[in-house]
């Protein structure tokens, strides 16, 4: 019942790393086709390193995977192999990350990346009716001067990416590190997110809000642990792009059932739900709803509000999004 009721609703997904979709079988096909020697025997081998106990342990071997991505045409068949998983999620609307200093930081050009990307989702937008942004990330583990030096190719793309974000060890990494490329973007009118307290303290939840100006915060977890910065994001309308199973993955919370999504939503957080880094998590977008709907007892109403607040969060304009919301009622 719940099952039907999650496939059927058509959705936003509002976090996810496209190199995070890279499926084990597509990687080890675009190393054979770009004459790259994979450090995994095979598919299971490497599907047996994804036990992680943290993000970090997680980041080492996502970092490594990006290796096979090389060109135009393996940015696109990357893209395309999740929108098509999108579709069957009935995903109508997506704004997916990508992480440029993985591959510019390897010698490929920033135009490849971009531009294969962004083929894929303009053809999937005619072709699968899914509308897209996209969302270019700043590694935090790298220094500020880095972001401030790739910067001026996000500018250039600017009619291809709507904003934005800070990604990778959230730990030792605060956000006030970055606050001199993100007030430059957004007085240039990109959209800002932040991953902030998926690992991070409450305060680094605080320091994205003040410091960055974010217009979303991704994850957000630790926010609980401080009632007063709860209270006051639950007032403003700031969304969380929430992901369940990439949480318990990660070890951010130690069982599905603990998850505080309920709480979040009892205490008038827009909560959306994502699947993150979907190849490595064990799940897509519905996955994500199914097996949380199952952990804590999602009722109907609060599956609704999810799926509504999906298209809330996003960077759509007003009008868009009440179509979308007056299409899940
Ligand atoms: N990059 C890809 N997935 C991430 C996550 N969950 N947290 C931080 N950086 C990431
Ligand atoms: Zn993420």
């Amino acid at each position: 019942m719940k099952t039907t009721l999650i496939n059927q609703l058509p959705k936003a997904e509002l976090h996810m790393h496209i190199e995070g979709s890279l499926e084990p079988e597509l990687m080890f096909a675009l190393a054979e086709r770009n004459g790259i020697t994979l450090p995994y025997e095979s598919v299971d081998a490497l599907k047996a390193l994804y036990d992680f106990n943290n993000l970090q342990e997680f980041l080492d071997i996502y970092y490594a995977g990006v290796s096979v991505l090389q060109t135009e045409q393996d940015f696109y068949d990357l893209a395309w192999a999740y929108l098509e998983r999108a579709k069957a999620d009935h995903v109508v609307h997506t704004e997916i990350f990508f992480d440029p200093q993985s591959h510019t930081d390897r010698g490929i050009a920033f135009d490849v990346v971009i531009n294969g990307l962004h083929q894929a989702f303009s053809d999937a937008q005619q072709e699968l009716g899914i509308s897209f942004h996209v969302i270019a990330c700043f590694l935090r583990h790298l220094p500020e001067q880095d972001a401030l030096d790739l910067y001026p190719e996000i500018v250039k793309h600017r009619d291809k990416i709507i904003g934005i974000g800070l990604d990778s060890s959230e730990l030792g990494h605060p956000p006030e590190k970055y606050q001199q490329v993100f007030s430059q973007a957004k007085k240039d009118g990109f959209k800002v997110v932040a991953h902030a307290g998926e690992e991070g303290p409450a305060d680094y939840v605080r320091q994205a809000i003040e410091l960055l100006k974010v217009d979303r915060i991704d994850h957000g977890n630790r926010c609980l642990d401080d009632g007063e910065l709860t209270r006051q994001i639950a007032e403003s309308g700031l969304a969380l792009t929430v992901c369940p199973l990439s949480n318990l993955k990660l070890k951010v919370v130690s069982d599905l059932q603990e998850h505080p999504i309920k709480d979040m939503l009892a205490k008038g957080l827009i909560a959306t739900l994502n699947s993150d880094d979907p190849a490595y998590f064990g799940g897509y977008v519905n996955d994500n709803f199914q097996q949380l709907a199952a952990a804590v007892g999602l009722d109907n109403d609060e599956i609704i509000t999810l799926v509504e607040n999906s298209f809330r969060a996003s960077f759509l304009p007003e009008s868009v999004k009440e179509a979308h919301i007056s299409a899940v009622q």
